[in-house]
């Protein structure tokens, strides 16, 4: 096969969802990689990038045609290679996303060939472009280094969707599977979480799953019995109440602080993830998964607008969608769980009109409290 030829559909043997799955265990570092055309600058969060050759000195680096930085590195011929520090998280964010101007408050220095280089990187990379040949979506530019420097730190590390330091994706990786288990009631209430079950079951380091049970009992989640044990917490009325209110001002300090910062791709996909939920609902009994993932992603990429990975952390730690998954029998959660909030906030985004899409906020959260107050009764004050 030519390193041109795209795969035909019909050879695709793994499903799309489950490959990005199972590719997301590949542990990478994290780059942003950088260009110049005319003056204006571009970049890209990448993780595909990797070192090619050592004489002559190569590296490549895999561009989505959709990406506009990729359009300007081929028009430039040129492009850095900039190898994120731990504490650049948010510039992984920034520049992970589309439009606005990414290098606004970004500092920079340009090298000979006027490549902007971020400054606090801890490695760069300038390279001429060499080859390009293409995979699928992406073209791989095979670049030849022609400055190079690195500096003294930790990388940022990237593994399962998480940025973070190397031992602390592992620790995140357990807190998030442990999370699940409390949350799916794979222990049923009143029933001892034993670190040691959770562990190979989750093949996860048995510390760390210590440490997760830990985390979770400061975050309500996990009780104490009088031996030590630890205990899934029910969740109760006052629980739901108070991560639906956690959860919904972060969403208006969202909306508040950076409604300006909402780009037409954020709402173009925010629309397409609407229509998808929508389409979901009607399906019916099989797609609850389905539903609260997307919803999650949902919420997910307004938080994102905000381009803090702390934030968009201590959103999803008030996420307790997995407990509906075993309160919500057969197809009765597409009769349950209305978007019709949703629609309306994605329709005020589009308008760009702030206060309409408050509203819509504050009407999708009241109608989950409700719903997760309905379920909570229903099953006799606790989930
Ligand atoms: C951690 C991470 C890794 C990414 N890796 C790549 C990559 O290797 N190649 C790529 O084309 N896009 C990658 N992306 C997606 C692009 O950064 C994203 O599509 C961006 O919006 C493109 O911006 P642009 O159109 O302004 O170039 C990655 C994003 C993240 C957050």
């Amino acid at each position: 096969m030519n390193s041109n030829q795209v795969i035909p559909a019909a050879e695709v043997t793994v499903d799309p969802a489950a490959f990005r799955h199972v590719v997301g265990h590949f542990a990478s570092g994290v780059t942003v990689i950088t260009t110049v055309v005319d003056g204006e600058l571009f970049g890209t969060t990448a993780s595909a990038v990797s070192s090619l050759s050592m004489e002559p000195p190569m590296m490549l680096a895999c561009l989505n045609r959709s990406s506009s930085t990729h359009d300007a590195v081929q028009q430039a011929g040129v492009f850095g290679i900039n190898i994120l520090a731990e504490e650049q998280s948010e510039l992984a964010m920034k520049f992970g996303r589309k439009g606005g101007d990414k290098f606004d408050g970004v500092a920079v220095t340009f090298s000979k060939e006027g490549v902007p280089l971020l400054d606090g990187a801890l490695a760069t990379i300038v390279c001429r472009v060499e080859e390009t040949p293409t995979g699928g979506t992406h073209t791989v530019f095979l670049g030849l280094a022609t400055e190079a420097s690195a500096g003294n730190g930790e990388p940022l590390a990237y593994f399962r969707g998480t940025f973070g330091r190397l031992e602390r994706v592992r620790e995140l990786a357990a807190y998030n599977a442990v999370r699940d288990w409390v949350l799916r009631r794979r222990t049923p209430l009143r029933h001892e979480l034993d670190p040691a079950v959770i562990a190979a079951e989750t093949k996860s380091d048995p510390q760390n799953v210590h440490n997760a049970l830990v985390k979770l009992t400061a975050e309500s989640l996990v009780t104490r019995g009088d031996k030590g044990e630890f205990l899934p917490t029910p969740i109760t009325h006052e629980l739901i109440d108070s991560v639906y209110d956690g959860r919904a001002t972060i969403e208006l300090g969202v909306l508040a602080s950076h409604f300006g910062k909402f780009t037409d791709e954020d709402i173009a996909e925010l629309g397409r993830l609407t229509e998808e939920l929508g389409k979901l609902r009607e399906s019916g009994k099989d797609g609850l998964d389905e539903f609260l993932k997307l919803n999650v992603k949902y919420h997910d990429r307004l938080v994102n607008v905000a381009g803090s990975a702390q934030l968009t952390d201590a959103f999803r730690r008030l996420g307790i969608g997995t407990v509906w998954r075993q309160a919500l029998g057969g197809d009765e959660w597409a009769r349950q769980m209305d978007h019709s909030h949703i629609a309306e906030l994605t329709a005020a985004l589009r308008d760009r009109d702030e206060a309409r899409a408050v509203k819509a906020l504050g009407l999708h959260t009241a109608f989950g409290k409700k719903l997760a107050s309905d379920v909570i009764e229903r099953h006799g004050g606790e989930v």
